[in-house]
């Protein structure tokens, strides 16, 4: 059976104030369309992965919006991290548990923040991903063509020979390299067979929980020691009490960069990554002097290249800004260059 689990834990801090500690961004309307990035990214998959299977992955001060923003889920299916570790104790969580229901699944792992306009060519392209991990015990990224030296993304090289008949569209990766620095990035996006990993990630049940066995025995030990308990009332108290001994690492460098057999299939639809506010100004609409608004009341004179946030109903009025960015939630009001955003963690304090 076809699993989704959504990592649904991470705080955005780099699309403060919008995104904050109480409501990070994946539970925002981000976009002005009346749904959360989670809510978008749990529709995408219609029809790929039925509602009882779907898993959201979430620290626990989430769980009750996650509740209450997907209630066709079951609420067995959100489970609830005591503390904050990355998305490799994340995902050896949700796997072991998901073993316990279903010795055989197939599972997509896909972050809760991003966004995807070709939904149709994003079913083509997961269908055939789950298609192969379905067949062999391989681990498939799915790779999206680069257009600028970006540092925040992980890199995979393809051996673009490699296709086998049984696949024409999935390569065999030659390496892989999580944010790298920018004199690497530049080096690599001058090259056609490096791929950014969008952050989804395709495996059969067992080919993740052998590949955490062989590359991070510590954090198997603690979930492997688990499973009598999976299911029951002592459940959460068991994870409480183990989870923070987790060591705190991303799958990107606790598994992805280590693994041998690993395979990449290249993708094409409209996929972004909704880190910063200026990727969110290149996917939202802009007036003919560039400057992208969501709010309710926003007039602007002499304005141009802004990226305007209300998410009150509050009146906006900006006259002579190029090039800034003006967030306001709550009680906090950002103005801020687009060209500093990403000092934005550093001035909202939550770096410390
Ligand atoms: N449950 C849970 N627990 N989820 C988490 C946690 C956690 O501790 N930390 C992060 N997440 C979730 C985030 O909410 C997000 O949906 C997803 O996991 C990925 O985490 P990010 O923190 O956004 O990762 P990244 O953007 O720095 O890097 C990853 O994504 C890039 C593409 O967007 C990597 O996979 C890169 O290689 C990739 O290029
Ligand atoms: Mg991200």
């Amino acid at each position: 059976n076809n699993h989704l689990v959504i990592m649904a834990g991470g705080v955005g801090s780099r699309f403060w104030p919008m995104s904050t500690a109480e409501k990070p961004k994946q539970f925002i309307d981000v976009l002005g369309v009346g749904k959360s990035l989670l809510q978008l990214t749990a529709e995408r998959f219609n029809g790929i992965c039925e509602p009882h299977n779907i898993w959201v992955v979430t620290n626990r001060n989430y769980v009750d919006i996650v509740r209450q923003q997907l209630p066709d889920i079951p609420t067995g299916n959100i489970l609830c991290e005591p503390c904050r570790r990355n998305t490799a104790p994340c995902i050896a969580y949700v796997s072991w548990k998901i073993k316990s229901q279903d010795p055989k699944a197939n599972i997509v792992v896909s972050p809760s923040d991003h966004i995807v306009t070709n939904t149709t060519e994003f079913t083509r392209i997961m269908s055939r991903c789950m298609e192969f991990t379905n067949e062999t015990d391989s681990i498939v990224t799915l790779g999206i063509k680069p257009s600028r030296p970006e540092t925040g993304y992980g890199y995979i090289q393809a051996d673009l020979s490699s296709s086998s008949l049984r696949n024409k569209e999935i390569f065999r990766v030659d390496s892989f390299r999580e944010k790298p620095d920018i004199e690497t990035a530049q080096q690599y996006i001058q090259k056609n067979d490096y791929f950014w990993n969008a952050g989804i990630f395709v495996w059969n049940v067992n080919t993740i929980i052998n590949a955490f066995r062989v590359y991070q025995p510590t954090m198997a030990k603690i979930f492997e020691s688990l499973i009598p308990i999976y299911g029951t009332g002592k459940e959460q108290e068991e994870i409480d009490r183990l989870f923070p001994e987790c060591e705190n690492i991303s799958v990107d460098y606790a598994i992805m960069e280590k693994a041998e057999e690993i395979f990449v299939c290249p993708a094409d639809f409209g996929w972004s990554d909704l880190g910063t506010w200026g990727s969110l100004q290149t996917q939202t609409h802009k007036d003919l002097y560039g400057n992208s608004c969501i709010g309710n009341d926003i007039s602007l004179f002499e304005t141009h290249n802004c990226m305007i946030h209300t998410t009150q109903e509050k009146k906006v009025v900006i006259q002579g800004l190029d090039g800034y960015i003006v967030a306001e939630n709550n009680n906090t009001l950002l103005i801020c260059k687009l060209s500093e955003e990403q000092r934005i963690k550093q001035f909202s304090g939550q770096d410390k």
